[in-house]
């Protein structure tokens, strides 16, 4: 059996696929040699998970260096970041090629054809920049608090628009576009206004990016990875039908540990 470790900024994820099953299970711990020993030890104690039964284990994610050669005896095979990445989102959504976006705590954007794998690009604005923003400007600190703010909040009295300026579309852009994030904060903008347009700017940063990378690299699906694709389907239930990136956007089932899968799937072929 393989095991599928990314050791990522936030949290570090693990992974056994077993007969086309997925066991996943992720923890929070700043030492990444820790992170890893504590993930082997979870999936032991979720699913039953033995050392003798690892064949080898799949290392990658930033703190994936830090590991040896071995981890409780078992094999670490280093397997790159980006590769992992691709592998994840690409065989989570069954696609052959795809623009895999992963949304972590930041923001990394790969492309990947049948015969290679490249890294296109990538922004620092991501998950971290989301809690981040939400402490220095609300003093929230969870995600749950902050979308609980958000589903109260209005994106009019913080978000100019091409309405605003214009009057209607320009162009080939619809009124509803926004012109400029956090343009227009009114006098009587609400924390949760704030907390709303903090996830709207994001989502539409990384959104545009992910587009213009899909144009720049030929490629007509977009795949999203990572824990922070769950804000994607936040906001896109928050704006219904203005939402921008409604079609294109794939969110596979275990999206949020596609990395991870990424890493023993390539383990699983070498
Ligand atoms: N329930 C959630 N909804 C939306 N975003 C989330 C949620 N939980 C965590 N996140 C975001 O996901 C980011 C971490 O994503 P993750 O895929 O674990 O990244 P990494 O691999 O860099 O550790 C956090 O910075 C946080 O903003
Ligand atoms: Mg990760």
């Amino acid at each position: 059996m393989i095991v599928g470790i990314d050791i990522g900024g936030s949290t570090t994820d693990a992974v056994i696929l077993e007969n086309g099953r997925i066991h996943v299970v992720t923890i929070e711990a700043n030492d990444p040699i820790a992170a890893a020993a504590g993930a082997l030890g979870k999936l032991a104690a979720d699913f039953g998970l033995k050392l003798d039964d690892i064949e080898r284990v799949a290392a990658t994610g930033a703190g994936a260096r830090a590991l040896g050669g071995t981890l409780f005896g078992r094999p670490v095979l280093k397997v790159d970041e980006f590769t992992a990445i691709g592998i994840g989102g690409t065989s989570l959504a069954r696609k052959d090629q795809a623009l895999v976006v992963s949304l972590g705590t930041g923001t990394a954007i790969v492309s990947v054809r049948p015969d290679k794998i490249v890294h296109v690009g990538g922004t620092g604005i991501g998950g971290g920049t989301l809690l981040g923003l939400a402490k220095h400007m609300l003093g929230v600190v969870t995600i749950e608090r902050l979308e609980e703010m958000a589903g109260k909040g209005d994106l009019r009295r913080v978000d100019l628009t091409v309405r605003d300026i214009a009057g209607g579309p320009i162009g080939d852009l619809p009124a509803n576009t926004t012109a400029a994030n956090f343009g227009k904060v009114a006098a009587d903008a609400t924390p949760e206004d704030k907390a709303l347009a903090i996830m709207n700017m994001i989502v539409e940063s990384i959104g545009v990016l992910a587009i213009a990378s899909a144009r720049a690299s030929n490629q007509e699906d977009i795949v999203l990875t990572g824990k922070l694709s769950r804000l994607f389907k936040f906001m896109q239930d928050a704006k219904h039908r203005d939402f921008p990136f409604g079609r294109r956007f794939l969110i596979p089932e275990h999206a949020d540990y596609a990395t991870a899968i990424g890493a023993a799937r390539t383990a699983q072929k070498e």
